[in-house]
């Protein structure tokens, strides 16, 4: 393995799964690429080749790969190309979600060799693991991608990258996503920045106060880029879908690696 290039490749609509990719991709090789899958506009095929390393990030939906990431990551093409995997999820759970990574870029070409699953702010909730990753989450994510620097080294002397063995079942759960809608308050002041940030063109290009509900996927990029704050949940919905999830996400989880296991060359 001669290591010519890093490439970290992301869709992160509220930027928690770029931070935790590029801090991993940074250690392994300071002047790393990037490759952001979020905006809406249209690209063409992206191959890679065995020489290089991607590290490749996605946020957790419904214990899922979100399916406009499934969608542009299949445009992409390793050739036997070594691959950290990193899912960043709000102190939930990740479910199949690192599994379906793992299947994707295997399908794409890839050979996953870690895998990394990140708590963050839960961008719907954002009470809940609040400024995550903090300090410590990133502290731990520099420390995984050390660690990982330091595997990929070995697997270049002696050894190849083997089998990676992930939680998560498949099929994997139903994911149809969530039944939330974004209102438009009276602050909206047509800027547009909505209609420009939104991942998969939801929202209305002459009218941003009109949402395409059957496109959005409620990722919450509108709501956290709008200028005016006019973008928001009903907070009594909020509060409703955080009390369900209070049982489940109130423990702290803390960021977890997983290797591939090493097979003599
Ligand atoms: C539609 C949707 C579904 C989500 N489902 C889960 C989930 O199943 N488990 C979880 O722990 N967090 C879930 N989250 C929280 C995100 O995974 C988390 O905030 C993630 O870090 C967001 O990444 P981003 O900032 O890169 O967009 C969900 C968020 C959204 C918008």
């Amino acid at each position: 393995m001669n290591i010519k290039q890093v490439t970290s490749i992301y869709f992160s609509p509220t930027g928690n799964t770029k931070i935790a990719t590029e801090l991993i991709a940074g250690q392994i090789c300071a002047g790393f690429a990037c490759l952001d899958l979020t905006d809406a506009k249209k690209r063409p095929e992206y191959h890679f080749t065995e020489n290089e390393i991607v590290v490749a990030g996605v946020p957790v939906y419904g214990g899922r790969v979100p399916k406009t990431a499934a969608e542009r990551l299949r445009k992409i093409h390793g050739r036997q190309t070594p691959a950290v995997l990193v899912v960043t999820y709000g102190n939930r759970a990740y479910e199949d979600a690192l599994l379906e990574l793992k299947d994707i870029l295997s399908e794409q070409g890839f050979r996953p060799a870690a895998a990394v699953a990140a708590p963050a702010e839960h961008n719907i909730i954002r009470s809940i693991a609040t400024g995550r990753p903090d300090t410590q989450d990133k502290n731990r994510l520099l420390r995984f991608g050390q660690e990982i620097k330091e595997k990929f080294a070995l697997w270049k002397s002696n050894y190849q990258v083997g089998q990676l063995d992930l939680p998560g079942n498949r099929p994997y759960r139903e994911y149809a996503g969530v039944p939330l809608k974004i209102k438009v308050g009276a602050s909206c002041n047509d800027c547009k920045t909505c209609i420009r940030k939104c991942p998969v063109q939801a929202i209305s290009r002459t009218d941003p106060r009109v949402t395409d509900t059957q496109r959005c996927i409620v990722c919450m990029r509108c709501v956290k880029e709008c200028p005016e704050k006019a973008r928001k949940i009903n907070k009594l919905v909020l509060l409703a879908v955080r009390q369900g999830l209070k049982a489940t996400c109130s423990n702290r989880k803390e960021p977890e690696l997983v290797f591939a296991r090493t097979k003599e060359a």
